[in-house]
């Protein structure tokens, strides 16, 4: 037995409407795209939360929805609405020209990226993107939505829509996370919230084929940055991910089966998350037993404790700083093996 590191942490959605700092700048510019695009308030906001919490890495403060503002949809964000998105259904919808043409537009974000590495000091900088499947799932579905029905309908009878679309968003991805990385970023974090949705063929298609490929690119880039995958919700298919699509880290959540542990190790793989942020929401002795059971159940892989989704709006900082202490404080032998 030997004594281990510790755990690194961050949260998903650490910078936001929890932290009453985040709230004040909100007031004061309330068209959301523009504090994205906004450098040096989004570098603040990402900020905000490693002045206030004991956190291993800063993440970028913007949204993964500038994506489709680049290619040339509208995209406004409703007070308590979430984002609305013009709706779209091809092509020819869109205003591309060449990915460099649709980064000028969103340039801002790399200035935010270039601020944040010069004031990162020690710690470790993430960038992101959103997955091509979740960013066509928003260009199509025009906001959030319940069913999908649009995007199921688009995927199953639009097939060659839809992967033209697919491919040119993940096209424009690769070369905006390139210029993250030129700028300052360490880790890229891949956002594929809605992976959930596809089963088999589609999900190869669709979630699996485009991740594989933005990780190819960036690591034929930049070999050092480390990347991150997030396929949401993909359950039993978080395994076919994992062996498909060249990752650094994987974030996990309730979905994914216990076997990735073995997979993971067996892959030098580290697992992120998977904490429900529902329990920030709930009572402290919960919130503390899940806490530890998590670390527990990662003892013998590399891990990052993280959130299986983003840290809500109601979400109590005491919980945050309850998290952040246990993590941190928290002693624990493992086996070498
Ligand atoms: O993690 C971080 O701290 C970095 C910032 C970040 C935001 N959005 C800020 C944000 C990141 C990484 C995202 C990613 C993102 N955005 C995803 C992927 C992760 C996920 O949540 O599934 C998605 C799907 C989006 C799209 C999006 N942005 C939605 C659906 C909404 C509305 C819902 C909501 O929570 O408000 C947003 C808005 C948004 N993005 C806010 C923040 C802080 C809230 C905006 C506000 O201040 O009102």
């Amino acid at each position: 037995m030997q004594s281990v590191n510790k755990v690194p942490i961050w949260f998903m959605r650490q910078a936001g409407r929890y932290l009453p700092e985040y709230m004040k700048i909100r007031e004061k510019e309330k068209d959301f795209l523009n504090l994205c695009l906004n450098p040096s308030l989004a570098a603040e906001i990402s900020l905000q939360p490693i002045k206030r919490f004991d956190l291993d890495f800063i993440i970028l403060f913007c949204d993964i929805l500038v994506i489709p503002y680049s290619l040339g949809q509208n995209v406004t964000f409703l007070k308590n609405h979430g984002p609305k998105l013009e709706p779209i259904s091809t092509r020819k919808d869109i205003i591309y020209k060449t990915p460099e043409r649709c980064l000028e537009k969103i340039s801002n974000v790399f200035k935010s990226v270039e601020l944040l590495s010069e004031r990162k000091g020690k710690k470790k900088l993430i960038g992101f993107c959103g997955g091509p499947f979740t960013v066509l799932n928003y260009m199509i579905e025009g906001g959030t939505s319940e069913k999908h029905e649009k995007i199921r309908h688009f995927v199953r009878k639009k097939k060659g829509k839809a992967q033209e679309l697919s491919k040119i968003i993940t096209e424009v991805s690769i070369e905006y996370l390139k210029k993250q990385i030129q700028n300052g970023v360490d880790y890229v974090q891949i956002f594929e919230s809605w992976a959930g949705l596809l089963e088999e063929e589609e999900y190869d298609e669709f979630v699996i084929k485009p991740n594989k490929e933005i990780s190819n690119k960036i690591r034929k880039f930049s070999p050092n940055t480390q990347i991150i995958h997030f396929p949401r919700g993909s359950k039993e298919r978080y395994l076919n991910f994992v062996n498909e699509v060249d990752c650094d880290v994987i974030s996990v959540d309730q979905t994914c089966p216990e076997s990735i542990r073995e997979l993971a190790k067996k892959k030098d793989i580290t697992i992120q998350g998977d904490l429900d942020p529902k329990y920030l929401l709930g009572k402290e002795k919960n919130l503390l037993n899940k806490t530890i059971q998590i670390l527990e159940k990662y003892k013998h892989n590399k891990h990052i404790f993280n959130l299986s989704h983003g840290i809500t709006p109601m979400t109590p900082i005491k919980n945050v700083e309850m998290i952040i202490k246990t993590v941190k404080n928290y002693e624990f032998t493992k086996a070498t093996s």
